[in-house]
């Protein structure tokens, strides 16, 4: 480990206001990343990778409650009041989303759009936005830039689209990028292109990023490191090869036999069975206890603590092997 994280999330709780009290989406997440590091948040959908992401935007509805804290450079971010908030939203981090066309204004030539973050961050005359935009869609791989500048959203392909939402998220040259399931939407080989686009960018930049993403297979292309959410905590994480090579959680186990592989001429896929607990119900003990093919007794009344094993992770279940000094 060197130096200090860039991002520091410490027991995160957020929680949503319903007509029954409140629902807690997000129950003790801590994570970090430091400059430049690459780290993947995966889990099922309904996990709640995306309420954390959010709350670290502060992009939140005001119906949630959030505790614990989100320091970005030593700073909690949660303590900050909106204007201030504002001076690092789109500036020291960004956000890209799955899917852009809800992103992107519909009225907005693509030029206005990129040129928004520039108006509020930097102070630039007109032609030398102008002249920044053409260069950020030429770089997140746009042809003909000075063109597809005066389109409009609808115009472009899904892809293109998400190549503009880039070259916008990319505008203040963030320190952080927060990418939730950012190809979710696109075909694969499109896929494969916008996440070679965003290792390049990460790259040239050292930009750390923060992929958010319910398939391991994007993981184990892209991220050194890897956070496993299930049902508002995290189960394991670790060094992406650790993790891959001896996951320790079950449900981590599951993730990984559910990316098809290619064996033979058939693809195999096995489904992890059942279904994410909704937040009106949470088990008692370990969350994912009820959908576990080991559960025992303890699993269902006592939540594991997260513990260092041996095998270099961290994980959250009273069956992972034996855990080492911390
Ligand atoms: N604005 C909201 N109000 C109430 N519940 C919400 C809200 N946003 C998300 N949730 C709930 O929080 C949980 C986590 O959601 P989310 O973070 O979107 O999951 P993921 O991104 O992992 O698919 C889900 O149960 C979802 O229904
Ligand atoms: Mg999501």
């Amino acid at each position: 480990m060197s130096g200090a994280p860039l991002l520091d999330i410490s027991d995160l709780r957020i929680s949503f206001k319903s007509d029954t009290g409140y629902m807690n989406a997000v129950a003790g997440v801590s994570l970090s990343l430091r400059p430049g590091e690459t780290v993947g948040l995966v889990g099922e959908s309904g996990c709640g990778k995306s309420v954390t992401s959010l709350s670290i935007m502060r992009l939140l509805p005001k119906t949630a409650k959030i505790e614990g804290s989100i320091r970005f450079e030593g700073k909690d971010l949660l303590g900050l009041k909106e204007s201030e908030v504002r001076k690092y939203r789109g500036n020291d981090i960004s956000m890209i989303f799955q899917e852009p066309m809800s992103a992107l204004n519909p009225v907005l030539r693509i030029e206005d759009q990129i040129s928004e973050p520039l108006r509020m961050h930097r102070k630039m005359s007109k032609r030398e936005m102008h002249d920044r935009v053409v260069e950020l869609l030429r770089s997140v791989g746009i042809p003909r830039p000075e063109q597809i500048a005066k389109e409009y959203p609808h115009q472009l392909s899904g892809g293109m689209r998400q190549r503009v939402m880039i070259a916008m998220a990319m505008a203040c040259e963030p320190k952080l990028l927060i990418a939730d399931e950012p190809t979710t939407a696109l075909d694969v080989t499109v896929q494969a292109q916008i996440l070679d686009l965003l290792r390049q960018l990460q790259a040239k930049n050292n930009m750390a990023l923060l992929l958010i993403t319910h398939d391991l297979g994007v993981v184990a292309e892209m991220c050194e490191r890897v956070i496993v959410m299930y049902a508002g905590k995290v189960v394991e994480e670790g060094d992406v090869r650790s993790v891959f090579r001896n996951p320790q959680h079950p449900y981590t186990v599951g993730l990984l036999n559910s990316i098809p592989k290619l064996t033979g001429e058939r693809e195999r896929l096995t489904p992890i069975k059942g279904n994410v607990p909704s937040l009106a119900n949470m088990p008692v003990g370990c969350r994912f206890a009820p959908r576990c093919p080991f559960a025992k007794e303890i699993c269902r009344t006592e939540h594991p603590p997260l513990t260092k094993v041996a095998a270099g992770s961290r994980v959250s279940c009273w069956l992972a092997e034996e855990a080492v000094a911390q």
